[in-house]
């Protein structure tokens, strides 16, 4: 029996919690922030519910196995208000969130041993508290090693597929260049059909490049023509999808920015690589976004 808290059951870390809750092996607690009775959540296989223990106050959390933090980037000190009841000596925490990031993020509050860093991609999006559409199958990567098999095994009775990888970094840094092209629909405020415009196409295939000089520089091993790929990406989807960049921008809410664009240029400073274009997105983004507010 795997004890697992899930710290910000929201899109991703609420469809992660009711497919683990499936298995009867594990049992659940939710660290929420905003209160709901169960979740409920539309899966390309299927509806899916669950009903696990749910805690609103870190002062009444238990010890788990597993800690997963699904929350935003930008909820990180929050998150982490949630360790104190969780941790025990042996308690590992999966950090499922986009960017680059994940251990360095978490390292205020956390050993670097606890870390498992996830590249997570599970296209969903939350309806309500609780309520949930995931809406095509989804993979989660770990590092592999001890820890990183230990993590996928918890999934091993769900519909997600959970692997592991010797190559992190190449993971990590082949979504961020998915993210920082991304940046382009929140700026320009349109879904994924703005990809087929050519002048758009070409930036975000200088974006890209600039991810792939850092992210080669960082140790990544990443294809010359990975521009094309994303924008291939792009227009391989529903002309109407919209990225969780844009979709905060769309509901006035902060945006994960420093963690989709801004990273590639502060990165980019340690290997003297300039990134204007992404320092640019942040800054139009940010600018942007607070006047949403
Ligand atoms: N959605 C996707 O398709 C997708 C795909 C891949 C990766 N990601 C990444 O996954 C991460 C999570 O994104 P998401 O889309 O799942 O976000 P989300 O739907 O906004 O969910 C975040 C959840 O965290 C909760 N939260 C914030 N602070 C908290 C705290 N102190 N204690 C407890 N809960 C707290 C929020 O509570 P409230 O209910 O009060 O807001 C919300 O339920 C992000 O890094 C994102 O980039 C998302």
């Amino acid at each position: 029996m795997a004890r697992i808290a899930v710290i910000g059951p929201g899109a991703v870390g609420g469809t992660v919690a009711a497919w683990l809750a499936q298995d009867p092996d594990h049992e659940l607690q939710l660290c929420v922030r905003t209160p709901f009775e169960a979740l409920i959540v539309d899966t390309p296989h299927g509806r899916i519910g669950a009903r696990p223990a749910i805690v609103t106050d870190p002062a009444d959390a238990a010890p788990a196995d597993w800690v997963l933090v699904a929350t935003k980037t930008y909820d990180a000190a929050g998150a982490a208000r949630w360790f104190p009841g969780l941790l025990g000596p042996q308690t590992q925490v999966g950090i499922l969130q986009n960017g680059v990031e994940h251990v360095e993020r978490f390292l205020p509050w956390l050993e670097r041993d606890r870390i498992v860093p996830a590249v997570v991609d599970i296209p969903a999006e939350r309806e309500a508290p609780g309520r949930i559409a995931q809406r095509m199958p989804g993979t989660i990567v770990v590092p592999a090693g001890d820890a990183g098999g230990r993590f996928a095994a918890l999934f091993e009775k769900t519909r997600l597929a959970v692997s592991t990888t010797d190559d992190f970094e190449t993971a990590l840094w082949r979504k961020l260049a998915i993210n920082s092209a991304g940046g382009v629909n929140a700026v320009v405020m349109r879904p994924s059909e703005v990809a087929s415009d050519e002048a758009i196409a070409g930036l975000m295939r200088d974006l890209v490049a600039e991810c792939v000089a850092v992210g080669r520089a960082e140790g990544a091993t990443l294809d010359d023509d990975l521009g094309d790929q994303v924008i291939g990406h792009y227009r391989s989807m529903p002309g109407d999808s919209v990225n969780s960049i844009y979709a905060d921008r769309l509901a006035g809410r902060p945006t994960e920015v420093d963690a989709r664009n801004r990273v590639v240029a502060r990165i980019g400073l340690r290997h003297d690589i300039a990134a204007p274009l992404n320092d640019l997105m942040a800054t139009l983004i940010d600018a942007a976004s607070h006047s949403d507010r």
